[in-house]
């Protein structure tokens, strides 16, 4: 369908073309004087020099064109050039009807393109905490519009499982248990289906060997001694690893499951290990690669550079390969396996320079086409109150599990306030059950509504909040819908028999304004990856309807066509906000 300013602005550029001035003159947005008009048009204003006329008078001389449109109830031409529009109730009802019976409301898919999203990338073994959440959350959003829009996406959560840290939990292991079978190099047998450590032993294995390796260097060169072992396919530390990672991915995929985050994917680091040599070889070959202190680096900065880009560095001195040689193998073999047309990226923004050095690098090294994008979107830090990195309040690195139960016993709290104040009962199982939901809405509207690569503050009281720019605040708007809707039919009505009226009231009108806005939004938000966009688009909504809602008597309306259309309505704002949620990975209870 045709975006609605499209329409509006192709009638204003007959206008202008009728009275002989440049059609492309009549663009018309949105007015920024509501209280005056709908819409508006500058065109007159910018045709003046050129015409050499007063604004005013080609601007009157447009409107007096339009006297009779079909589509205007109102052309004001008013001082000093500006067209002010209202448009026809009947022109909004038919738009409105239009999208109701179209694919996605009238949104307009682009071209389809293969798509892989690179996002959550949680380290192997270490908990997953609060700074992968962004990560997830964002992902999860563009990944959901992305397939929205029509293209080919692929997920993949790109686990760090092959670093150091594999390295030192494989030497405290060795300390704590030296006798393990998995140490012995003239053992030849099977190894043990069970893991020698559960999901708990391995989160404190690391930041124990972790801690240790930086105080001691004879064990920081057992652990990268042992890295290297494990990296040159010694079996017993395969074993073991094998170990960690099942143990550590059975524990991710709960956690992700819980934030409704999936992926296609679970690839991870490892997984391009025995192309490294290869593709090394062959940027070497192609004179892209060279020796530099003994480490082998490829030139990326660029003449119009205004900051200092590094080399990209392919292998160390001790010829280890490094998380850019990793990437890069990841590219090459996305490229080759998938054939992708655009690869995106989820990190935090301090990654924005090493980001642009890989993509340089892959360009330049010709791992991926001419026309392949990459794109990075580097997103801000979740703070606390005081404005620093989010902790627990005892000051350690908040744990995921721990956040999300801290969100749902809030949110417990506030459902079951709610039902008091409304005076209705609610089981303890079911407002638990309802907590789950709201409290996932809570955690991902108060990130996703702001811009990416902004920091925001992460404040429990507000995000749980029935009111304001919430995920609950929107979530109780599209239950109090459904809950109208379920009357309507308990009284007789049938949804299946309704159709949109024209308004009869501002509020009416203006909520039917706000549902013609959505194709051109979710245009923006496809084009500009905006999962913000869509929260300051539902929140709008949101609002405009609760003003619409508050100021009419639906179910007690005794005109059946006004009832029904009434109804109708309802029913379009309902699935699109239910349609914005979804994209942004969370859904509504039935009741709340
Ligand atoms: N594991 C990395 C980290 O925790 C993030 C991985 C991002 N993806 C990538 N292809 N580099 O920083």
């Amino acid at each position: 369908m045709q975006k609605i300013l499209d329409l509006i602005s192709e009638e204003m550029k007959q206008a202008f073309e009728a009275a002989g001035y440049d059609p492309e003159l009549g663009k018309a947005t949105l007015s920024n004087r509501p209280d005056l008009c709908e819409y508006q048009c500058n065109g007159a204003m910018a045709g003046a020099k050129k015409y050499r006329k007063a604004p005013l008078a080609i601007a009157q001389e447009v409107a007096e064109n339009l006297q009779n449109s079909e589509t205007f109830s109102q052309v004001d031409a008013v001082a000093p050039g500006f067209l002010n529009m209202k448009v026809k109730e009947s022109f909004v009802r038919d738009y409105l009807r239009d999208m109701s019976g179209a694919d996605k409301f009238g949104f307009q898919t682009p071209e389809s393109k293969k798509i892989i999203i690179d996002y959550g990338g949680p380290n192997v073994a270490k908990p997953l905490h609060v700074g992968h959440l962004r990560s997830g959350i964002i992902g999860e959003s563009i990944k959901r519009i992305c397939r929205y829009a029509g293209h080919d996406v692929i997920g993949d959560i790109h686990l760090g499982d092959w670093g150091l840290q594999m390295g030192l939990i494989i030497t405290e292991l060795h300390k704590r248990q030296p006798d393990l079978i998995y140490f012995d190099d003239s053992y030849e047998g099977e190894y043990p289906k069970e893991a020698p450590f559960t999901i708990s032993e391995l989160e404190e294995i690391y930041p124990t060997a972790s801690a240790k390796s930086k105080e001691d260097d004879s064990y920081k060169a057992d652990a990268m001694d042992a890295t290297y072992k494990l990296q040159s396919g010694v079996r017993g530390y395969r074993a073991l690893w094998d170990h960690i990672i099942a143990v550590s991915v059975a524990d991710l995929k709960k956690n992700y499951a819980n934030l409704n985050v999936e992926f296609d994917l679970w690839k991870g680091e490892s997984d391009v290990h025995d192309i490294i040599p290869g593709m090394v070889e062959e940027m070497k070959k192609g004179g892209y690669a060279y020796e530099s202190d003994g480490a082998l680096v490829v030139d990326v900065k660029e003449e119009t550079d205004t900051k200092e880009v590094p080399p990209c560095m392919i292998l160390k001195s001790d010829g280890a390969s490094l998380y850019n040689t990793t990437d890069l193998a990841t590219i090459m073999d996305r490229m080759e396996n998938f054939h992708p047309d655009r690869l995106i990226y989820l990190t935090d923004k301090r990654q924005d320079l090493y980001f642009e050095q890989v993509f340089r690098c892959a360009r330049k090294t010709k791992l991926v086409n001419e026309d392949t994008e990459l794109v990075h979107i580097g997103f801000g830090t979740m703070n606390g109150k005081d404005g620093k990195p989010f902790k627990t309040r005892e000051g350690g690195v908040m744990r995921l599990e721990n956040l999300i139960r801290e969100i749902n016993e809030e949110m417990i709290r506030k459902i079951r306030d709610n039902a008091q104040t409304k005076g209705y009962e609610i089981d303890v199982e079911q407002a638990r059950e309802t907590a789950k939901i709201v409290g996932l809405a809570a955690i991902k509207y108060g990130d996703l509504s702001n811009q990416a690569s902004k920091d925001y503050i992460f404040d429990l009281d507000r995000f749980t909040s029935f009111e304001g720019d919430t995920g609950p605040y929107i979530l109780y708007t599209i239950v109090r819908i459904k809950s109208i809707l379920a009357k309507f039919e308990e009284q007789g009505g049938k949804l299946t028999d309704i159709v949109i009226q024209e308004a009869v009231n501002d509020p009416e009108k203006s909520l039917m304004l706000e549902l013609t806005k959505y194709n051109a939004m979710m245009e923006m938000v496809c084009e500009e990856i905006a999962p913000h966009k869509i929260c300051a688009y539902i929140y709008d909504l949101a609002n405009v309807f609760n003003r619409f809602y508050h100021e009419t008597k639906i179910l007690t309306e005794t005109d059946n066509d006004r009832k029904a259309g009434w109804i109708a309505l309802l029913k379009l704002t309902k699935e699109i906000l239910e349609t914005c949620i979804e994209l942004l990975g969370f859904s509504a209870p039935d009741r709340m």
